[in-house]
């Protein structure tokens, strides 16, 4: 890794940005679920849902999702008979993941805190990896993604929901005045936590494009990646296979 990587758009020490995108997700954990709603339109719970039916988990196989934050990715996948868990690096956002859990009656999750830089399971332990709107935060991204290739099983499916590009011109515009001007402005007011939504916008427009990241996955040893652009490459699902 070099010494220095993005946060948003400054350039820190690696254990700067970790330590500062602990802090963003401290600070938005209690109003994280209420502001994707007020971002995305309620978009985002369409986006989670094909995400999951690209998973396509199968009654009782391991799934681990990576960043699981408040468990919107594992409670679809628990629906479908999965077993699953959610390792975040944030204690605060697992805790409201957890409270959400017990308030819809829903038990035998795994919720455990990791870094996905240096996750403790053993090799081949999972079926499925997922990882949703959490790599773009993720400091050191190869490690992550070799991590998740050694505790994948053979056989076994990576999938990443991630923002990414949009190629639409017009749309682009758009969206970037959207993002760059608004969405701190709705952290303003719903949040009340300005800085926290710049960043999260800052970290988009940093992240790799989709064909860069594809290249990313491969050389973690993942075949046969994809890339499924959502809304021209706005939102993009990554997969690849561990044979
Ligand atoms: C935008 S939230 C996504 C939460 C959830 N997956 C969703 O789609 O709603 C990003 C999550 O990534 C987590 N995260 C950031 N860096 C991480 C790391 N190195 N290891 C594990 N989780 C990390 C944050 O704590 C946060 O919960």
């Amino acid at each position: 890794m070099s010494d220095t990587v993005s946060f948003g758009f400054e350039e820190v020490a690696p254990d700067e940005k970790t330590r500062r995108v602990g802090g963003v997700f401290s600070n938005v954990a209690s109003n994280y679920d209420v502001m994707n709603d007020a971002m995305s339109g309620g978009m985002h719970r369409l986006w989670k849902d094909r995400f999951v039916r690209l998973v396509k988990p199968r009654e009782g196989e391991d799934i681990l999702d990576m960043a699981g934050g408040t468990g919107d990715i594992a409670f679809r996948l628990q629906a479908k008979g999965a077993n699953v868990t959610v390792a975040d690096i944030n204690p605060e956002m697992l805790e409201v993941g957890m409270q959400r859990a017990v308030k819809r009656g829903l038990d035998g999750l795994v919720w455990t805190e990791q870094n996905a830089e240096t996750l403790t399971f053993p090799d081949r332990h999972f079926d499925a990896y997922t990882i949703a709107f959490g790599i773009r935060n993720v400091t050191d991204i190869p490690a992550a993604l070799a991590e998740a290739h050694r505790t994948l099983r053979y056989g076994g499916r990576f999938f990443c929901l991630e923002f990414s590009t949009t190629l639409w011109p017009g749309f682009a515009d758009v969206y970037d005045w959207y993002s760059m001007n608004l969405v701190p402005k709705l952290g303003k007011a719903i949040a009340k936590d300005e800085d926290s939504y710049r960043y999260l916008v800052e970290s988009i427009r940093r992240f790799p494009g989709m064909a860069q990241f594809k290249g990313m996955i491969e050389d973690a040893g993942f075949v046969q990646a994809k890339a499924e652009p959502i809304l021209g490459g706005l939102v993009a699902i990554h997969s690849g296979w561990k044979i």
